[in-house]
């Protein structure tokens, strides 16, 4: 599986149940990466985008404790159990974890790639993942040249995870 997130210098990825900041090369960057793909939000992510609806061209897998939620283009999943079950079918590399906070940070230990839109600035987030650069089971393995839009700096950054890594992912239980 692979993670792939937008952050402030503090790694905060949000605010009032919304984005910090609108990047067209960051969309552009997500979408590249995410079409035909499977990817993997929490209900609060989902009720974020447009039409509180699936994003179209690709597999959107939803989790929610709610028996009875719905959302078009969408299948439900109520457990981390569920999750693992439906996410076996497919082909890790096509699964990106696209969200919020509670998702990243419960199961970013299961990805093996990140990809981290990194932005030079304080955003005055209220929801924030942990610093991946503090984390020993993932290196920085590339870093693009600095892009601004919208008075925003930022870099796409790259981890990858390291064996030790591996080996305690494998340890790891849902
Ligand atoms: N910067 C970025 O790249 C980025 C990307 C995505 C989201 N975000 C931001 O992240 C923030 C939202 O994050 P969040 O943590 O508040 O919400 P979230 O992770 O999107 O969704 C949380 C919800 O997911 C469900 N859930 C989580 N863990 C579960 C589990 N183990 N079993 C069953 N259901 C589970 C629950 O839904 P129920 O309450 O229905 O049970 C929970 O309330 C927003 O500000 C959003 O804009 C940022």
């Amino acid at each position: 599986m692979n993670m792939i997130v937008a952050a402030d210098s503090k790694w905060g990825i949000g605010r009032d149940n919304g984005l910090l900041a609108s990047l067209p090369s960051d969309m552009k960057y997500f979408r590249e990466h995410t079409l035909g793909k499977v990817v993997v939000m929490g209900r609060k992510t989902l009720e974020s985008l447009p039409g509180q609806k699936g994003l179209p061209g690709r597999i959107n897998i939803v989790l929610s404790t709610n028996k009875h939620f719905e959302a078009e283009g969408c299948r439900i999943v109520h457990s981390e159990y569920q999750l693992f079950d439906e996410l076996a079918q497919y082909d890790p590399d096509d699964i990106y974890l696209i969200g919020g906070a509670s998702l990243y940070n419960r199961f970013y230990k299961y990805c093996s790639r990140l990809y981290v839109t990194k932005m030079d600035a304080d955003l005055n987030a209220d929801a924030f993942i942990v610093n991946i650069d503090e984390d020993e089971d993932y290196s920085l393995i590339s870093e693009s040249e600095p892009v601004t839009e919208n008075g925003i700096t930022f870099r796409f950054l790259v981890y990858s995870r390291n064996s030790e890594g591996l080996n305690r992912a494998r340890t790891l239980r849902f």
